[in-house]
């Protein structure tokens, strides 16, 4: 099987399997990392910025943004990479979509090009409720690239949680495509909580399908998953 499965005990523990695991990426020469954003990964950037951990040689690509939030809108994924990991770790390079440029396709475009010209050794990946990675939602292909995406209901109801209400959340984002996430040399995606079983539970089954696309990941040489549910390896 391709997907190896670590359980830990809460997400405390998940931080720290992760900080080591980051340790060994780093001095095995890791150079391109793809990184996430959501509560999950919350615990897991703060373990990294107490650390010791040496960004400076990395470059990093982030999954995803809204479209129309400005970097400074604490709501944009910038803001949240910014206050939870650079201004405390310096990285060589770091790239997040635009979701503020005039031409948006245009944006995802050079996004792409970017993404594959530097050649990812290592994407870190959260899941949505209703199966999705990055903002892949469901019924997106498995060939897709870097594309401006719109939310489903579901994840908008989830997500607008962190929005004043849900009026303000924008139903549209640009997001790395699957086939973009699945060129990354290593995956390791974390999933904490009950809310994350049955997706998780869509991957055990071991059948690939867009209307789960975590699925995807069973195409993949070289994922792990770290999560903290029980009974959900297959
Ligand atoms: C968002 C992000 C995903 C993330 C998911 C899970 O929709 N676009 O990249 O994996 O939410 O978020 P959380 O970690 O908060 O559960």
């Amino acid at each position: 099987n391709n997907i190896r499965y670590v359980k830990v005990a809460d997400k405390k523990e998940g931080a720290e399997v992760v900080l080591e695991r980051m340790r060994k990426e780093l001095a095995g020469g890791l150079e391109v990392l793809g990184l996430a954003t959501g509560s999950t990964m919350e615990p897991i950037y703060a373990a990294w910025a107490s650390s010791d951990l040496d960004f400076s040689g990395v470059t990093s690509f982030n999954l995803d943004e809204y479209v129309g939030l400005e970097a400074d809108n604490p709501n944009s994924y910038a803001w949240f990479m910014d206050h939870h990991l650079f201004s405390k770790k310096p990285f060589k390079e770091t790239n997040i979509p635009d979701g503020t440029a005039d031409n948006l396709k245009e944006e995802c475009e050079e996004y792409e090009a970017r993404l594959r010209d530097a050649g990812l050794d290592l994407q870190f990946l959260g899941v949505g409720e209703n199966g999705h990675i990055a903002f892949n939602e469901p019924g997106t292909p498995f060939t897709s690239i870097t594309h401006v995406t719109q939310l489903t209901d579901s994840t908008l109801g989830v997500n607008s949680q962190y929005f004043e209400d849900r009026s303000t959340i924008p139903e549209t984002a640009l997001t790395m495509g699957i086939a973009s996430i699945l060129s990354s040399k290593k995956i390791i995606l974390v999933a904490f909580g009950e809310k994350k079983r049955h997706a998780l539970n869509q991957l055990a089954k071991g059948e690939e399908t867009t209307e789960f696309p975590v699925t995807a990941l069973l195409r993949h040489p070289d994922v792990t998953i770290i999560t903290d549910l029980d009974g959900i390896q297959p």
